[in-house]
């Protein structure tokens, strides 16, 4: 019944105006228009600029879309856009505009949730990727692992108690002024640095696969308040050791509830999943327990648009839906 239609898909859920457009399962536009350079001089996304940021961008983007992707307005059938999580001022910009592109088209229009975004964005390299499978999703808001039992159908069985691993990167950055944002700022500096010259702690929770990441992030701001040039640590040494904690909390409660569930296929998404280190450390634990391997490439694991149009598609193609009912939101939680 979906087969062969156009979805036009938004996403500006925080600093990334994005747009992307999909016949079928083809990915024909995927364009972000990225705030880093507003919001860098401030250390972090100010909400209020982000917003307007959105606002001054989407027109423009919505019509370069489209002339690449030599379609009329004419030709979408459905549009569909992130509802949340998200920066309230920032989503409501991609919502509302996504929403009267619809309305004037009288097309169908569907709500996505961001993490169910993420959650299917292997699906577009990776189209084999079929539930029974694990996902971990890590954002910069988000750290979650979800049990994918059937599409559209997700069980979260761990989260964290306190700050997403994206936050952990980005606040030690910022606190060390690495740059901004801070996970691919600590990657590259962490290029060529010894991830065992700092012992920082792996902190435990009392949630069987929850994480936490207050607790390292501030070890890592004592271990500096009292590090004296003697000990001879630099500071690729420093941010090799801190993005080796964080990766390996993310494997430590991932890889038991992959053993635990005896799941045959893992999977993953969100900024964090960009992460050099994380990717290899999951190849490599996939490879040794004889699981399938499915993840997004960097730039479509990073917020992108795309996502949308394929949880969208996902969701169009696997359930026998009447389009006016659809709501992709709040799944997760
Ligand atoms: O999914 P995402 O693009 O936006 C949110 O939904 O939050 O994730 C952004 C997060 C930020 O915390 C950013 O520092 C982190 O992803 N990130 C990375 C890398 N690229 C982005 N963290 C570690 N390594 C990376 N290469
Ligand atoms: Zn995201």
């Amino acid at each position: 019944m979906f087969k062969d239609k156009v979805i036009l898909a938004f996403e500006t859920s925080c600093d990334e105006t994005a747009i992307a457009i999909m016949k079928d399962s083809e990915l024909l536009v995927n364009k972000i228009s990225s705030q880093v350079d507003i919001h860098e001089k401030f250390g972090g996304v100010v909400p209020e600029v982000a917003s307007r940021a959105h606002s001054e961008m989407i027109r423009n983007l919505f019509h370069l879309s489209l002339n690449e992707a030599q379609l009329e307005l004419s030709d979408i059938d459905i549009v569909a856009s992130t509802d949340g999580p998200g920066l309230v001022g920032s989503l409501v910009v991609g919502y509302n505009f996504a929403k009267s592109v619809a309305w004037s088209l009288d097309k169908p229009f569907l709500p996505v949730d961001h993490m169910v975004g993420h959650l299917s964005a292997p699906l577009i390299e990776h189209p084999q990727l079929d539930p029974p499978f694990l996902s971990l999703l890590v954002s910069g808001g988000h750290t979650q692992i979800v049990l994918v039992e059937e599409w559209g159908k997700y069980e979260l069985l761990g989260t964290t108690v306190d700050d997403a691993a994206g936050e952990a990167f980005d606040k030690l950055s910022r606190y060390c002024g690495f740059g901004f944002p801070g996970g691919p700022a600590i990657q590259k500096i962490s290029d060529g640095g010894d991830e065992s010259k700092i012992s920082l702690p792996r902190p435990k929770t009392s949630g069987k696969y929850d994480y936490s990441f207050s607790g390292l992030k501030t070890a890592a701001i004592y271990y500096l308040q009292d590090l004296k040039q003697e000990d001879g640590v630099s500071r690729k040494d420093f941010a090799a050791s801190y993005q080796e904690a964080i990766v390996d909390s993310l494997m430590g409660a991932f890889s038991k509830a992959v053993k635990e569930t005896n799941i045959p296929t893992i999977s993953g998404g969100g900024g964090v999943m960009a992460n050099k280190r994380l990717r290899e450390k999951l190849a490599i634990f996939a490879k040794k327990n004889d699981k399938n391997i499915y993840i997004p490439s960097p730039a479509l694991s990073t917020d992108n648009a795309a996502m949308i149009c394929s949880a969208a598609q996902m969701n169009l193609t696997t359930k026998d839906l009447n389009i006016n009912d659809v709501r992709l939101s709040s799944i997760i939680n």
